[in-house]
């Protein structure tokens, strides 16, 4: 940092070192951007012009810094003091970004803009619904914030209770909010920016605001960290602010099963054997696997909206972060196009996944004794299994599993939601708008 530099205006000038021009990675350059703005956070400049418009970036545009460093800006000013007595003083916070250029600036560089800071906007909205403790963030509270969100953005939002999720056979998703004081919802939002005959894209968010492991009761390490358990959900609120923030001529769906998984007296036990809202029954011989259980019915719902393509997002196996660590995002589907789709979206937005099988042969894991299904397939390809489970229900239609164990949150003393993987859903759709 230097400082009262003569002849030049600004009282401080920040020198970011970026490597060689011309031999910039997309990496690279976000690790430099992101560095510099917190340096400017932390250093608690609220007004920052940014000189990196002459940057050459290896197969990225212009346009593609623009928006990257309008996300990056709001993700380095991001702060959760909403559960702290006192907001920590002084509130310092970088408030406005520059971004300097050479030529004469373009509607096309602030389309960019502004789509890059819709997208900030939705990782910040997904990552304060994931780091609210559980005791708040419960299902009615996520029910509640669909509704507020809806009526700020024109969403049509309704959420059905138990007892209409009763009424539709949602046995396996009542399965899990059985131990539960805290009733299970079923949130669904509609954004309609497209044509009323445009068939819609349905995100389904896994949103388990505590998990337990039920009556298959998890080990106490850590286990604070399983409010993140409603990542996915978090996910689709913040992609569904950033479509409608956009204004995205695109029809999309979210649906939000969202329940605790606790054990009590009324908790479903290893054994338990479930009709689901599909007709196939489960046999239950682990209550720890119950993202499965409520994805498994929200998919089978998710066919009334005649779907173009069904994408669920849900922190669904630990066996995700043994086989991608917290790089990668596991992706899963048996559809070649929608998963090449979805690949280049995470690697455009740079909030990458990886391709993982759902081939059938794995499907023999999941044989039950006792019912059509078991919902755990054992130790081997934990993941694969998870995504086997939940590809019966999703027969009718295009479907990508997207499994977030791994990506949504970083644990540790920076412990904190990272609003993964909105980006690359909002690009998915971008791409999909022909934008
Ligand atoms: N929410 C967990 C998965 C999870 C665990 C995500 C740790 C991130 C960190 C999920 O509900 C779960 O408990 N899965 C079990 C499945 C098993 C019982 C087949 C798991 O991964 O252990
Ligand atoms: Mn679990
Ligand atoms: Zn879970």
């Amino acid at each position: 940092m230097l400082f009262e530099l003569s002849g030049v205006a600004a009282a401080r000038v920040l020198l970011m070192g970026a490597g060689r021009n011309g031999k910039l990675d997309p990496q690279d350059f976000r690790k430099a951007a992101l560095g510099t703005l917190r340096k400017l956070c932390d250093a608690g400049v609220s007004d920052a012009t940014l000189f990196v418009s002459e940057l050459q970036i290896t197969d990225r545009s212009a346009q593609w810094m623009m928006a990257q460093v309008a996300t990056l800006s709001i993700e380095a000013a991001y702060r959760f003091d909403a559960m702290k007595s006192e907001a920590p003083s002084p509130v310092k916070t970088l408030k406005r970004v520059t971004l300097a250029s050479a030529g004469k600036s373009s509607q096309k560089a602030s389309a960019s803009l502004e789509s890059g800071r819709a997208i900030g906007e939705g990782v910040s909205l997904a990552r304060d619904l994931g780091n609210l403790p559980p005791n708040v963030c419960n299902p009615a509270y996520l029910a509640k914030k669909a509704i507020e969100l809806g009526k700020r953005n024109r969403l049509r939002v309704n959420v059905l209770a138990e007892k209409d999720m009763a009424k539709l056979g949602m046995g396996a998703l009542l399965a899990v909010s059985r131990g539960s004081r805290q009733p299970a919802k079923l949130i669904c939002m509609e954004y309609r920016g497209g044509k009323p005959s445009q068939k819609p894209v349905v995100l389904v968010g896994k949103g388990v605001t505590f998990d337990t492991g039920g009556i298959s009761l998890k080990s106490p390490a850590e286990m604070d960290e399983m409010k993140y358990d409603m990542c996915g959900a978090a996910s689709v609120f913040g992609t569904l602010y950033a479509v409608s923030r956009m204004k995205l001529p695109l029809n999309v769906v979210g649906l939000i099963p969202a329940t605790e998984n606790m054990p009590d007296g009324e908790a479903t036990r290893p054994g338990d054997v479930v009709t689901s809202m599909s007709g196939q029954t489960i046999e239950i011989l682990n209550t720890d696997a119950e993202g499965r259980l409520i994805l498994c019915d929200a998919l089978t719902y998710a066919e009334r909206y005649e779907p173009s393509a069904v994408i669920d997002i849900a922190t669904l196996t630990g066996a995700c972060i043994i086989a991608l660590g917290k790089v990668a995002t596991g992706l899963f589907s048996p559809d070649d196009k929608l998963a090449s789709e979805l690949i280049d979206a995470g690697q455009t937005a740079w909030d990458r996944a990886w391709r993982l099988p759902v081939w059938d042969d794995y499907q023999e894991q999941l044989r039950s004794n006792f019912a059509d299904i078991a919902n755990i397939g054992g130790r081997p390809a934990g993941s694969v299994t998870a995504a086997c489970f939940l590809a019966r229900f999703a027969k009718n239609y295009r479907w990508a599993h997207l499994d977030i164990a791994g990506t949504a949150w970083i644990s540790g003393k920076k412990k904190g939601s990272t609003g993964r993987p909105v980006p690359m859903l909002c690009q998915f759709l971008m791409a999909r708008a022909g934008w």
